[in-house]
C-alpha cells in the first residue's frame, strides 16, 4: 500500500464522515483527504474546523449529484480512493420526500464510480447500512445478519441505499471497478445530528417529551 495515498472522502461534514476523516488524519498523517460535501441541513462545516487548515486537508463544496464538479475534482487530485458517506440519510425526511434520496443516493452513487471508472481508482467504498436488511423478529435474539441475508427494504431511505449497493455491485462485475460495501447498524457519539434515534431519545427524555418508537403499527410501522 503506498504510504501517499490521496482520498476522497464525501459527506465528510456529516456524521459519520467527519469522525472517519479525523480517524484518518491521525492516524495517516502522510494521506491527504479530500471531503467533498453539498452541506445540506445535516452537514456542518464548524465540524472540520480542527482540521481545515492542515495541508492534506482540503474541503470543497459540492453536490456527488453534478458530474462537472465531480469529474473536475478527480482532474485536480487524481485520488487512489473514494470512501462514499454522502447520503441523504434520515428516514422519517424519506417517507415524507421520497425524491432527494433517489437523486443523492443513487444517482450520486453512480456519478461517483463513473468518475473512478472515467480516471481509474485503487478502491471504491460504499458506506451502506443495516437497513437493507430489514428487521429481524424481536423474539428470535438467536438470528443476525449475514452477507447472504436477502435484502428485504422497508423505507424509502433503505430502499434507496440497496439500490445504490445493486449498482455498486454491477459496476464491479459490468465494468471490473473495485469496490468495497459496507453496511453497519447504527451508530453513535460526537457530531450525531439531533434527529437521529439516540441523540433524539436522549434530548426528548432530557425535555420530559415523548419518546418516538417505530414498530408494528396498523400500516406496518407506525410510530407507537
Ligand atoms: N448514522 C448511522 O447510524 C448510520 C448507520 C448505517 C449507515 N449509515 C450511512 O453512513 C453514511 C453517513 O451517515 P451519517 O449519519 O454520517 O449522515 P449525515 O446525515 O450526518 O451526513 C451526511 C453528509 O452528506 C452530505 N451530503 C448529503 N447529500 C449530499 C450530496 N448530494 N453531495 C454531497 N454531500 C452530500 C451532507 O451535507 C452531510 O454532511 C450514510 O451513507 C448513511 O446511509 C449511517
Amino acid at each position: 500500500m503506498p504510504t501517499n495515498l490521496t482520498i476522497i472522502v464525501t459527506g465528510g461534514a456529516g456524521f459519520i464522515g467527519s469522525n472517519f476523516i479525523f480517524h484518518m488524519l491521525d492516524k495517516y498523517p502522510a494521506y491527504r483527504i479530500i471531503c467533498l460535501d453539498k452541506l445540506t441541513y445535516a452537514g456542518n462545516l464548524s465540524t472540520l474546523a480542527s482540521v481545515m487548515d492542515k495541508p492534506n486537508f482540503r474541503f470543497v463544496k459540492a453536490d456527488i449529484c453534478d458530474r462537472e464538479a465531480v469529474y473536475q475534482l478527480f482532474e485536480e487530485e487524481h485520488p487512489h480512493m473514494v470512501v462514499n458517506f454522502a447520503a441523504e440519510s434520515h428516514v422519517d425526511r424519506s417517507i415524507e420526500d421520497p425524491g432527494i434520496f433517489l437523486e443523492t443516493n443513487i444517482k450520486g452513487t453512480a456519478v461517483l464510480m463513473d468518475a473512478c471508472r472515467k480516471y481509474g481508482i485503487m478502491r471504491y467504498h460504499q458506506v451502506s447500512t443495516d437497513e437493507v436488511y430489514g428487521d429481524l423478529p424481536l423474539d428470535r435474539p438467536d438470528l443476525f445478519f449475514t452477507e447472504e441475508t436477502p435484502i428485504h427494504t422497508s423505507s424509502p431511505y433503505s430502499s434507496s441505499k440497496a439500490g445504490a449497493d445493486l449498482l455498486v455491485m454491477a459496476y464491479h462485475r459490468t465494468y471490473g471497478l473495485p469496490v468495497t460495501i459496507s453496511r453497519c447498524s447504527n451508530n453513535y457519539g460526537p457530531y450525531h445530528f439531533p434527529e437521529k434515534l439516540i441523540p433524539l431519545m436522549i434530548a426528548n427524555a432530557l425535555a420530559d417529551k415523548p419518546l418516538p418508537v417505530y414498530g408494528e403499527g396498523i400500516n406496518g410501522g407506525d410510530r407507537l
